[in-house]
């Protein structure tokens, strides 16, 4: 039986991560995968380089060109005259990025000297993994630590099975072979909106189904409600308090009936996307024989330091408490390795930016402005509109704007939150003034270029103290 000093089971952000960050640590490092591409070769990187974050940010570019061609380019004084989406090129040009990125990461692999152990990892032990190949053969290794990083997998609705061809779910609603002439979502979650955005943008009637009553409840309810707006006014039909009763496959479209307001109705649309969240991936590790903890949803309890109730055994990601993002499981991959080689990393999940793709974008840090006021903290806010600033006049993007919070008494900054142009480049500077404790007046202090987006940041900041100097 080979011996490493860990064996991740996982290759997605969180595990590839940690594999890389324990090598790089002098660790005799192997790393398991199942996922397999469309020729049987199994690709590293997950749920976020195979099916998720990357090739949505794919699609999600391609278009925004599109639309700013079709819809835009006359403001700049361009003509151009019957413009046309090829998708078949679109998907080609999202499948190259993908391969390119999980070439990388195996590349990456092999700079490192970590081992890649092809198949499902299952704990036999709190040191040794069975691996079972696609072929059923089975191997057993032995590991000092343990790192599971199994991700997770759409939540799936009952009444609305996913069939692949009518209904899909995330991965399928990235491989639409044409643009359907109406389109369904099933939750105006972050998928639903940046892949419904995607596409509305090429044409498709777009009717967006959402249980909750509130637009976006975790975001600051002004963000939320301006991105609402702007969202309907591009012409997302996005239904609100709507409740799914039934769903059936009528002469090749589908045809969903929900309730909204107590009464019911009827909406027949080519393809459903179903988004209602994700679960945490546990299959085929053999969790409960080995006396692994999962709690009542099926995620694996932490510690709070990715340490699962088995010794040496650690858990990070998808898989685990907190938002399922990858720069979340990619942080957590990089403490856990530290946390092994016996040195005190510091990962705060307090300051876990939140990012949604759409156009103006999404993102936020930190505390909403009801958050803080449920728990009964004094503060200052500050606003800054978009519109104000030079360059988003000069780019024509004038929509949105950003939300400062900062203590009342002590002027940390407690949240900060963006609706607009880049708004997931933005954010990073909040990320950083939070990291490093820092105060609203120390954004105020800091010098911006002009003109730049980054000034809507700098007046936001002074907006707090009542002395924007634009507005
Ligand atoms: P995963 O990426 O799910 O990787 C888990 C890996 O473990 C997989 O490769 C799987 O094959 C493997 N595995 C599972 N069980 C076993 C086993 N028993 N043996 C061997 N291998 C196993 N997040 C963002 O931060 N930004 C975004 O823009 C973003 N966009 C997204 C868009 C979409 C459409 C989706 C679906 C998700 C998006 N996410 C985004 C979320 C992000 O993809 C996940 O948070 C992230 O991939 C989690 O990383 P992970 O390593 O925990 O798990
Ligand atoms: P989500 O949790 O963001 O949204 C799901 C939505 O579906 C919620 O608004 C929920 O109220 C609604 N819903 C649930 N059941 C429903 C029902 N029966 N009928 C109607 N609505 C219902 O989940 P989503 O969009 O599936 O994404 C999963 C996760 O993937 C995200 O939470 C995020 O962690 C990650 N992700 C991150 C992205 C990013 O960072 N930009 C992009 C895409 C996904």
């Amino acid at each position: 039986m080979d011996n490493y000093d860990v064996v991740v089971i996982g290759g997605g952000p969180g595990g590839y991560v940690a594999a890389i960050r324990c090598a790089q640590l002098g660790m005799k490092t192997a790393c398991v995968e199942k996922w397999q591409d469309n020729k049987g070769k199994t690709v590293l990187g997950g749920t976020c380089l195979n099916v998720g974050c990357i090739p949505s940010k794919a699609l999600l570019d391609s278009s925004h060109h599109f639309e700013n061609i079709t819809s835009h380019a006359k403001d700049h004084g361009i003509t151009i005259e019957n413009a046309q989406m090829d998708v078949g090129k679109m998907l080609k040009r999202k499948d190259k990025i993908v391969k390119i990125l999980t070439m990388g990461v195996a590349g990456l692999f092999k700079k490192h000297h970590i081992t890649l152990l092809e198949g499902t990892g299952s704990l036999k032990s709190n040191n040794e993994i069975e691996i079972t190949s696609i072929d059923g053969k089975n191997q057993s290794v032995s590991a000092k630590s343990i790192i599971i990083a199994t991700g997770s997998v759409p939540a799936t609705l009952p009444p609305a099975p996913v069939d692949n061809d009518l209904i899909v779910d995330s991965t399928g609603a990235l491989d639409f072979s044409e643009v359907p002439e109406s389109l369904g979502v099933i939750g105006a979650g972050v998928i639903g909106l940046e892949l419904g955005s995607v596409w509305r943008r090429l044409g498709s009637n777009v009717t967006v189904i959402e249980a909750l009553e509130e637009f976006m409840p975790a975001a600051d309810h002004d963000i939320a409600s301006a991105a609402e707006k702007e969202l309907i006014k591009q012409g997302l039909n996005i239904q609100l308090g709507a409740k799914m009763t039934a769903c059936e496959n009528k002469n090749g479209k589908v045809k969903v009936q929900y309730e909204q307001n107590g009464e019911s109705h009827d909406l027949k649309v080519d393809k459903l996307i179903v988004a209602i969240g994700r679960k945490p991936n546990t299959d085929g590790l053999h969790a409960e024989q080995a006396g692994l903890k999962l709690d009542d949803r099926g995620f694996i309890e932490t510690d709070g330091q990715c340490r699962t109730n088995l010794d040496n055994v650690y858990a990070i990601g998808d898989v685990i408490h907190g938002p399922m993002l990858a720069h979340k499981a990619m942080e957590e991959g990089v403490a856990v390795a530290e946390l092994i080689d016996g040195q005190k990393p510091d990962f705060s999940h307090d300051n876990i930016p939140w990012v949604v793709y759409t156009w103006p974008e999404i993102a936020w840090v930190g505390k909403t402005e009801h958050q803080l006021k449920e728990e009964g903290r004094h503060i200052r806010v500050g606003n800054f509109p978009f519109m104000a600033t030079g360059r988003a006049r000069a780019m024509n993007e004038t929509s949105g704007l950003i939300k400062m919070i900062g203590d009342a008494e002590t002027d940390e900054l407690l949240g900060v939150h963006i609706f607009g142009p880049n708004a997931s480049e933005l954010i990073s500077e909040a990320v950083l003034a939070r990291s490093f404790e820092g105060s609203t007046e120390d954004i105020a202090r800091t010098v911006h270029a002009h003109p730049t987006l980054s000034e809507a940041m700098h007046e936001a900041a002074l907006s707090v103290d009542g002395r924007t100097l634009h507005l």
